[in-house]
C-alpha cells in the first residue's frame, strides 16, 4: 500500500524533474552565450580552421559550442548524402560553419551576392538622413525608453512577431498596423509565393484578398523561427538579419491613434467590441449593462468615444493585464529600431515616393508595384480637431507615452496640441 504510493510519488517526480530539465535545457540553448561571440561572415567551404588563441571572442566559445558545432556539422551532411545529392565542396574538417552555411543557403535559393544595402539609391538623402537619425539616438545615453538597452538575445520570442521574411529576395519587414499594413504584406506574399491561388503564386498584390492577408499562418515570422529550426533559430535570425534588407514604415503617433480608433471602434468590429469597447464603457462611462454584439449596440448609440480610449491608453491598470494591442502599441515596442539596424525607414506621409524607393532599393520594382490606397485615410490636418475633446493633462501624458516614436522617426513634438 505504502510501498504502491512511494512508488508513485517518485513517478511523479520524476516526471516534473524530466520537463524541468528539458525546460531550462531548453531555454539555455535558445540564448546559450555562444551565439553572441559567432562572428558571422559569408561561409567559405575551404576557409582554414582560425588558428586558436586569435582573440578572447574564439577562446570563449564553450566546449558545449564546440559538440554543438560538431553535432550541427554531421547532421545536413548525413541527410545530403543520404538523399544521394552531390555537395559541390569537400566537407571541411571539423568546422561546423559550413553546416550553418548549408542552412543559410537551403533557405529556397536566395542569391547572397546580389543584394547589398550600401548600394542603393537615396537620391535625396531622405534614408541617410532618417538612418543616421536612428542611429545617433539609439547610441545617445541621455535618450532613454524602456527595453532601449537590452540586446537582440534579450527581446522573447513572442516580441518578434511582427518580422516576416521573405528568403527568396533576402528582406524582412517589420509591419506596423495603420501604416499601409495590409498592402506591405500583400507585397511580402507576392515576394515569398507564400500563398497560392489555384496552384500558382499570386503575381499582383491586389488579387490577394484582405483576410488572407492578416492571417497570421500565411507568413514567415521570426517569433516562428523556433519551432522549424529550434535551438539555431536565434543564430539564424541574426544572419538573415545581417544580410537581408530590413524596412519598416512609420507614421504620425497621434495620426495613427486616430488611424486605429477610427477603424476599430467606430466601425462595427465584433472583435474589438467584445474585448476593447465594453470593457471601456464600463470603467469609463459607466454603463453596468451592455450588448452583447456591436451591432445592437451601434443601434442603441453606444459607442466608445475618443476620450474613453485616450483615458484606456493613460490608465496604468491597461497595461497591468496586457500589453498594448498592436493597433495602438508604439512603434519601437513592436519593431525594435535600436536592435535591428533597419536599411530602410518609410513614412506614410511620404507613401508614393517612399514605396517607389523602396522597391527599386529591393530590385523588385520590374516585378510589381505597390498598390494605390483609395481608402479614407486618415489626414494630419484633423489632429487639432480630434484632440480638441482631451483634456491637455491628457494631451501632454499621451505625448510622453509616445514621445519615443515621435523622437526616434524625427516627428517634430505637436507643441499646439500641448499648450495652455
Ligand atoms: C542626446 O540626447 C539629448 C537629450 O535627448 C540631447 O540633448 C543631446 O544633444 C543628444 N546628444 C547627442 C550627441 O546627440
Ligand atoms: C488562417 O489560415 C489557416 C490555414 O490556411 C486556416 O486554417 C485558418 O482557419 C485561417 N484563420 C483565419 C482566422 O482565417
Ligand atoms: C461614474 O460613477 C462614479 C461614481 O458612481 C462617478 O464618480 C463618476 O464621475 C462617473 N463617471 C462618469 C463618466 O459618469
Ligand atoms: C472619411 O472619414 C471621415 C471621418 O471619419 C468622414 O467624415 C468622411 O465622410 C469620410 N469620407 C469618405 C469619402 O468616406
Amino acid at each position: 500500500m505504502t510501498q504502491t504510493r512511494l512508488f508513485r510519488l517518485w513517478l511523479v517526480l520524476g516526471s516534473v524533474l524530466m520537463i524541468l530539465v528539458i525546460i531550462v535545457y531548453w531555454d539555455n540553448v535558445g540564448t546559450a552565450h555562444f551565439y553572441l561571440h559567432t562572428s558571422f561572415s559569408r561561409p567559405h567551404p575551404l576557409e582554414p580552421r582560425p588558428t586558436p588563441g586569435r582573440g578572447a571572442e574564439r577562446e570563449s566559445a564553450s566546449d558545449a559550442g564546440e559538440v554543438l558545432e560538431q553535432l550541427l556539422g554531421a547532421g545536413p551532411r548525413r541527410a545530403a548524402a543520404a538523399s544521394g545529392t552531390q555537395t559541390e565542396a569537400p566537407p571541411p574538417p571539423a568546422s561546423g560553419r559550413p553546416a550553418l552555411g548549408n542552412m543559410e543557403e537551403r533557405v529556397r535559393g536566395y542569391d547572397w551576392s546580389t543584394h547589398d544595402a550600401q548600394q542603393s539609391p537615396d537620391p535625396d538623402g531622405r534614408q541617410a538622413a532618417r538612418r543616421s537619425v536612428l542611429r545617433a539616438l539609439c547610441a545617445n545615453a541621455s535618450f532613454v525608453f524602456p527595453s532601449k538597452e537590452r540586446s537582440f538575445d534579450d527581446i522573447p520570442n513572442y516580441e518578434l512577431n511582427h518580422l516576416i521574411v521573405d528568403d527568396r529576395h533576402g528582406v524582412i519587414y517589420c509591419y506596423v498596423p495603420k501604416v499601409a499594413c495590409t498592402n506591405w504584406k500583400r507585397v511580402m506574399i507576392v515576394l515569398s509565393e507564400s500563398l497560392l491561388q489555384r496552384g500558382a503564386p499570386y503575381r499582383d498584390p491586389l488579387d490577394i484578398p484582405r483576410e488572407y492577408v492578416h492571417n497570421s499562418s500565411t507568413h514567415l515570422t521570426f517569433n516562428k523561427f523556433w519551432r522549424r529550426y529550434g535551438r539555431f533559430s536565434r543564430h539564424l535570425m541574426k544572419v538573415k538579419l545581417k544580410k537581408y534588407t530590413k524596412f519598416l514604415f512609420v507614421r504620425d503617433p497621434f495620426v495613427r491613434l486616430i488611424s486605429a480608433f477610427r477603424s476599430k471602434f467606430e466601425l462595427e468590429n465584433e472583435e474589438f467590441y467584445r474585448k476593447f469597447a465594453i470593457p471601456m464603457l464600463r470603467m469609463y462611462s459607466n454603463h453596468t449593462s451592455l450588448p452583447a454584439s456591436v451591432r445592437d449596440a451601434f443601434s442603441a448609440g453606444l459607442k466608445v468615444s475618443f476620450s474613453n480610449f485616450i483615458q484606456y491608453l493613460l490608465d496604468p491598470h491597461t497595461e497591468k493585464l496586457a500589453p498594448f494591442n498592436e493597433h495602438w502599441r508604439q512603434v519601437h515596442r513592436l519593431c525594435h529600431p535600436c536592435q535591428i539596424d533597419y536599411d530602410f525607414v518609410g513614412k506614410l506621409e511620404t507613401l508614393d515616393q517612399d514605396a517607389a524607393q523602396l522597391l527599386r532599393l529591393l530590385k523588385v520594382d520590374k516585378l510589381l508595384h505597390f498598390p494605390p490606397s483609395y481608402r479614407n485615410r486618415t489626414a494630419s490636418s484633423w489632429e487639432e480637431d480630434w484632440f480638441a475633446q482631451i483634456p491637455l493633462a491628457w494631451r501632454r501624458q499621451l505625448y510622453k507615452l509616445y514621445e519615443a516614436d515621435f523622437v526616434l522617426f524625427g516627428y517634430p513634438k505637436p507643441e499646439n496640441l500641448l499648450r495652455d
